[in-house]
């Protein structure tokens, strides 16, 4: 994979991966099994995966190789005959939202060239992020949520009343929330999926303008990918509960455990995104299954040519 253009047919394949995911688990949509779903795309992700010309391995996965069948950190992927790359999946990104048949649910993935993402703990971090068309350094992690909202009003020549901030609805997050609307910011709340929060921030049509909170670290990877792609900005922090927590960063190698990461860090080379609806969402349509066909509607982005393209894909069943 060279870091400096990306071949279309490697894009292609990327959207056939997370295609394929997606259609496995939509299967399992309102069957009120999260584990089946996620299996269901797991399997596929890994098996279309395997058919490709690549030789991949995965870095950020389903977990470590003791955790995980499949799709574990370290899986190598791809027939080994093409370009090597880190590849981090979350084949089915809402496992509740599938299970519940509630919106938002993708199935998910970014490529970029072999030791260029950050090996990230699976572990929380705390994130903040906006799309593209803000100065550097608009966002900061280090300062308050109304204070970053502020900026990006400025930034944006509006009044702070008229900003939207994504947040997942969890008690974690009762101050944040607070506070963005101690000062007028609306609060547009997800109950899960914090990567397609993060991607909201990317379409202008979503009406969200940033995303701010606690969610997955490997979630946060997959985001800066995204965002890599459209010239969006993203702060995160690994957050540890406990000491096993701290040991697993510790076995990727992380030393400064309060580190602040930014974009370029998380994601330190060209990146590949892709995303397929599983369920319908503010930027994708859902799997849709019916007279004979399936049809995915999929968002592929890569930071070469700072393309976004949404691909629709219909074949007979
Ligand atoms: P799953 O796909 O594993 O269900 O994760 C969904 C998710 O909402 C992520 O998007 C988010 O980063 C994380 O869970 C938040 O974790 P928690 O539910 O513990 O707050």
């Amino acid at each position: 994979m060279s870091s400096t253009k990306f071949d279309r047919t490697l894009v292609l394949d990327a959207v056939h991966v997370t295609e394929e995911a997606a259609i496995a688990s939509w299967g399992m949509v309102g069957r009120g099994d999260e584990k089946e779903a996620d299996r269901a795309a797991v399997e596929a992700m890994r098996k279309a995966l395997n058919e490709l010309n690549i030789d991949g391995r995965i870095v950020i996965g389903e977990g470590e190789r003791d955790e995980a069948p499949m799709l574990f950190i370290g899986e190598q992927l791809g027939k080994g005959n093409g370009p090597a790359i880190d590849i981090a999946v979350d084949p089915l990104e809402g496992t509740t939202l599938t299970a519940k048949a509630m919106d938002n649910a993708l199935a998910v993935m970014a490529w970029a060239p072999k030791g260029t993402l950050l090996n990230a703990p699976d572990t929380y971090m705390d994130k903040i992020a906006v799309g593209p068309g803000y100065p550097k350094g608009v966002i900061d992690l280090d300062k308050s949520a109304a204070d970053n909202a502020r900026a990006i009003a400025k930034a944006k020549g509006v009044p702070v009343n008229e900003i939207t901030a994504c947040v997942m609805d969890r008690p974690r997050h009762a101050e944040i929330i607070a506070s963005l609307r101690a000062v007028g910011v609306r609060v547009h709340l997800i109950t899960d999926g914090d990567v397609a929060g993060v991607i909201n921030t990317t379409n202008p049509d979503t009406g969200i303008d940033f995303y701010v909170g606690q969610g997955g670290a490997p979630e946060g990877v997959l985001a800066c990918a995204a965002l890599k792609c459209v010239g969006g900005q993203f702060e995160g922090r690994l957050v540890f509960r406990n000491a096993d927590e701290r040991a697993r960063a510790a076995r990727w190698g992380i030393k400064d455990l309060d580190r602040k990461y930014d974009l370029h860090e998380i994601v330190q080379a060209e990146a590949i995104f892709c995303a397929t609806g599983v369920t319908k969402g503010m930027l994708l349509d859902g799997v849709k299954i019916g007279g004979g066909y399936v049809r995915t509607h999929t968002l592929v982005m890569d930071s070469v040519s700072r393309t976004v393209n949404e691909v629709r894909m219909q074949r007979p069943i």
